[in-house]
């Protein structure tokens, strides 16, 4: 089952998806209701993995940002993936599997001056992947955050234009976060990214970690 807003885009990515039945539907993640708008499309049907990829990542500083690009963050990032968990982890808690991941991002261990909310939101989905992780453990629900670096996704082509270190394919990201699943709480892919996140973590006093970070971002457009 795929969902976003763009239904020729989901039509285009169905139809790339040979010999399996897809559903597609039209949702936008942001509106309210979103838990009624997917819970009929779920009936008769068992959710064995949720992977929560969109998100709205408006750009800029934040004081020139509208309180519209900021509250769709929050509505994206945070609030429909809590509302779709509520709906599927309890039939994967009752037949004893599943698997969710959330996508994080490396913005997601320290602020992110340039999408400072879009990286608050990226921390929230890391710490409840992790709480979930901790919760569920003998379940047979696995739960996994995906801290990933630069993806070469269209989006962040449109506004990383020069390039970012450890930029990395979709498909390995793809790859290396779901083979990662039940090795979770969560996963970092690409080496040098797990290496940047080594550094500014671990070696890095915060501040450094933070300035480090915001001289990558103030080179995105909005
Ligand atoms: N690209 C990177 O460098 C990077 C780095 C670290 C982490 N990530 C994370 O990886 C994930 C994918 O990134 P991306 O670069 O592919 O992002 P993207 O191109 O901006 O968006 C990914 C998808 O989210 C869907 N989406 C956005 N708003 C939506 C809404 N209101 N309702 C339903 N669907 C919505 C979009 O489909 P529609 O437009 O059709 O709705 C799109 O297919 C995100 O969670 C991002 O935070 C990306």
């Amino acid at each position: 089952m795929l969902l976003a807003r763009r239904q020729a885009a989901l039509d285009a990515v169905a139809g790339q998806l040979k010999g399996r039945e897809v559903v597609t539907a039209a949702v936008d993640l942001g509106a309210d209701g979103v838990a009624a708008k997917v819970a009929p499309l779920l009936e008769g049907r068992e959710v064995d993995v949720l992977v929560y990829n969109a998100a709205a990542a408006p750009v800029g500083p934040f004081l020139k940002m509208t309180p519209e690009q900021t509250r769709a963050s929050l509505d994206v990032n945070c609030r429909a993936p809590v509302e779709l968990l509520h709906l599927v982890l309890p039939g994967m808690v009752a037949r004893g599997r599943g698997a969710v991941v959330l996508m994080s991002s490396l913005s997601a261990y320290q602020g992110v001056a340039n999408t400072a909310v879009y990286g608050a939101t990226k921390a929230f989905n890391l710490n409840l992947a992790e709480a979930l992780w901790a919760e569920l453990r003998g379940t047979g629900v696995e739960v996994l955050a995906c801290c990933s670096g630069a993806i070469r996704t269209k989006s962040y082509l449109e506004s990383m234009p020069g390039g970012a270190p450890g930029e990395l394919e979709p498909a390995q990201v793809v790859r290396e976060a779901l083979d990662a699943i039940g090795k979770g709480p969560a996963m970092i892919p690409g080496r040098f990214n797990r290496f940047a996140a080594f550094m500014l973590r671990r070696l890095m006093p915060r501040r450094a970690a933070i300035l480090t970070m915001a001289s990558q971002t103030k080179k995105l457009h909005a």
